[in-house]
Formats: structure tokens, C-alpha cells, sequence
């Protein structure tokens, strides 16, 4: 190595269950950053591997010199670990969602601002190769303007989720904060901001207190419209998770499509990128033959794209590609269309946020 180069990020890990093993793994992996320390309070006894562990934040943090922290413990420690961090002056990975809600995520928002801090939110999709491409076509004008988008998501989750998690059966555990969160924020971060939501909600296939399945429809800024179709409890093979290979988890249909977008030149279908046009050598019209191509894109999976960027977020020489504030507006869109959901009514969601924005924070 060019002893100019630093060496690798020293990082530390919030949190070692599901998902913080994921990171410690991928981290160990990694080649641009270390694992110096895991904080959980229970850590399972295999998890250390001679790294040291301590019960929380404060004592890791008081304990090693780190670079950089990734937080992936419960929701409702998020924001306050993470300022802690940031006061601390690490880099902080931060699990979505950014906060337990839109409220509690502006005093984040703030403390970003305030420390000049360095933080990315934990969206991971986003970092998939194919939405990166998906994204450069449609900002490039490559489909013409954007008319409409529509995205699924349903995978039936075994009953044992249900009935051994308590607060997956309550408010907050259902498929819109759990699941569509995630396709919500890809929608976002594709096709803009939406101007406008409407949300329907069924409890119908399982009869628990929280939703099971939930229909949503959007405006963009830009004009196009958009829906949006997410169930855990309908068998199918549409979905991201079942469309790319990023977890195990779930049986992976290759060509498998989550969203399709459809332009006045063109209609892109994600994650496989099947781009279909019409031959501008004959009439383009709804009667002209259509032709399908693939747009070539390199394979890489989200969570390792994920922190090679982090390390490049934490060393400063890239711009979080979600940032705080950028993550707080897929929550506030969440929030909305459970508003949406309760009045039966349409969501101005600037409106939304500015109601809250105006009120104390949290
Ligand atoms: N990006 C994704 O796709 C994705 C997937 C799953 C979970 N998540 C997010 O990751 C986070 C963790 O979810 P999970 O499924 O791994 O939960 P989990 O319950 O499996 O793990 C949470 C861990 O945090 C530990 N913990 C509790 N309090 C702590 C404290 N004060 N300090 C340090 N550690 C503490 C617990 O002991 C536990 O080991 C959540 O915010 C969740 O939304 C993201």
C-alpha cells in the first residue's frame, strides 16, 4: 500500500443482531475498513471473534479510537445514538428508518447541520447497480418524459412473525413501515417528489390490528403518477427482494420486475432494465413493433456498494447519497399515507411536513 494512502476505516458496530451481524460481516470483509469494536448489550458470545465488545455507544465510543460508526439497533435509539456519535465526531451508517418518526427526525436533521456531520442513512437499495442505471436513463431523458410508474411487493410472511414478534402484530410492524417503506423511498429517489398520496388499507387476509396489505397512489412533482401495491400476506414471485439476489432469504426469480416506468419514448422495467422502444426508423406508435433491449450494467450487491461508499462519506470526499433529511422525507411519505389512510382523503404532503415542520420538535 502507498503510504500516503490511509489505512482502513476503523469502524463501530451498534447493535449485533439481525441486520448489525450482516454489517460486522460485511465490514470484516471489506478491504477499505476494519471492525474495531461492537456495542450491544447482549451480544451473542460468538460475535466478538476477539473484537471487543461493550454494553452500549457511550462506552465504545469513550473506549476506541473509531473513524466511523454503523447503527443497527432498535428504532427508537437511532436518533439519539446518532447524535451522540456525531458530537463525538465519527461518521455514522445509520439503519433505516432515520427515526422512529418524521418529527423525531428533524432534531437528526438538525444535528447534521449543526456538527457538519457525516451521516448516510441505511437505504441500501439504492445502491444497487440497477437503480443507479434505472436512474441515469430517466434523468438523461432516455424513456422521454415520465407519464406513470407502478411497483409490487408481496411475499407471504410465515404466521410464526406474527405471533412470536408482539409489536409486528401492532401499528408500525405491518407491510407499509416494514416492507413498502423501502419502495417508497426507490420511488422517490427514481421518479421525485411526490406532490400528492392516497392510501387504502386492509386488515382483511390475516384480521390482525395492523395492515396487511395496502394500495397507494401517487403524484409526482414532475406530473407522472404512480401506484404502488404491497401485501404480506399474497404469495408472488414481484417484489425487489424476490427480483435481485441481495438476501438469501427469499427465492430469486432471475428477470424478475419490482417497478416498471413507462415514458412517452420508452418504458424501463427494474431491477432487470429491460428497456422497451419502438424502431424511430418506422411510425412510433401504440401499433408499431416494440423492441426489447437490456441495459448492460455491472453486478454488485447493494450493502457492499453501501459501505464502500460510507467509507468514502466518512473520509469526505462524497456527499451522502441519503442523507438525513433525505430519508426523513420517505418517512414523512409513510406518514402521510397512513394519514391518507385514516381520513380517506388525499395528502398534500408538502402540506404534510410543513404542519409538522411548524410544530415543536421532538
Ligand atoms: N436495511 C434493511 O433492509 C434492514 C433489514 C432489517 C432491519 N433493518 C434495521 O436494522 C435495525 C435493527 O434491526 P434488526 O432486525 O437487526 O433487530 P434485532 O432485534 O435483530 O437487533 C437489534 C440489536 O440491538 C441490540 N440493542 C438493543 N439496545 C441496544 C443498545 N442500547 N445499544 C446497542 N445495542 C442495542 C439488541 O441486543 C439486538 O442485538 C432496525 O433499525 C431495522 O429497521 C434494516
Amino acid at each position: 500500500m502507498d503510504a500516503s494512502e490511509p489505512g482502513p476505516l476503523r469502524i463501530g458496530v451498534v447493535g449485533a443482531g439481525f441486520m448489525g451481524r450482516q454489517h460486522i460481516d460485511f465490514i470484516r470483509a471489506a478491504s477499505g475498513a476494519s471492525l474495531a469494536a461492537i456495542a450491544d448489550p447482549v451480544a451473542p458470545a460468538d460475535v466478538g471473534h476477539g473484537t471487543p465488545v461493550y454494553a452500549d455507544a457511550t462506552a465504545m465510543l469513550h473506549a476506541e479510537q473509531l473513524d466511523a460508526v454503523v447503527i443497527a439497533g432498535p428504532n427508537a435509539m437511532h436518533v439519539e445514538t446518532a447524535v451522540e456519535c456525531l458530537e463525538a465526531g465519527v461518521a455514522v451508517l445509520l439503519e433505516k428508518p432515520v427515526a422512529t418518526d418524521y418529527a423525531e427526525s428533524r432534531r437528526l436533521v438538525a444535528a447534521v447541520a449543526r456538527l457538519d456531520g457525516r451521516l448516510l442513512v441505511g437505504h441500501h437499495r439504492r445502491h444497487h447497480p440497477s437503480v443507479a442505471r434505472a436512474r441515469a436513463a430517466i434523468l438523461d431523458g432516455e424513456l422521454g418524459e415520465i407519464v406513470a410508474v407502478s411497483g409490487l411487493w408481496s411475499a407471504r410472511k410465515e404466521d410464526g412473525y406474527f405471533t412470536e414478534t408482539p409489536w409486528h402484530r401492532r401499528p408500525g410492524g405491518g407491510v407499509m413501515l416494514i416492507n413498502a417503506v423501502h419502495d417508497l423511498d426507490l420511488l422517490r429517489h427514481l421518479c421525485g417528489e411526490v406532490a400528492e398520496i392516497q392510501a387504502m388499507r386492509s386488515s382483511h387476509a390475516r384480521g390482525l390490528d395492523v395492515e396487511d396489505t395496502v394500495s397507494l397512489s401517487l403524484r409526482f412533482e414532475t406530473g407522472a403518477i404512480g401506484s404502488l401495491l404491497a401485501s404480506d400476506a399474497g404469495v408472488s414471485p414481484w417484489g425487489w427482494d424476490q427480483a435481485t439476489e441481495e438476501t438469501l432469504a427469499f427465492p430469486y426469480l432471475p428477470d424478475g420486475v419490482a417497478y416498471r416506468i413507462v415514458g412517452t419514448r420508452g418504458a424501463l422495467s427494474v431491477p432487470n432494465l429491460a428497456k422497451y422502444t419502438y424502431d424511430p426508423a418506422v411510425a412510433a406508435d401504440w401499433h408499431s413493433p416494440l423492441s426489447r433491449t437490456y441495459l448492460p450494467v455491472a453486478p454488485r450487491g447493494s450493502f457492499q456498494a453501501q459501505l464502500d461508499h460510507f467509507v468514502d462519506v466518512a473520509r469526505g470526499t462524497a456527499e451522502p447519497l441519503v442523507p438525513a433529511e433525505d430519508a426523513a422525507r420517505t418517512l414523512a411519505l409513510v406518514e402521510a399515507a397512513a394519514r391518507s389512510a385514516d381520513l380517506r382523503a388525499t395528502i398534500d404532503v408538502e402540506q404534510f411536513r410543513a404542519s409538522i415542520d411548524a410544530s415543536e420538535p421532538a
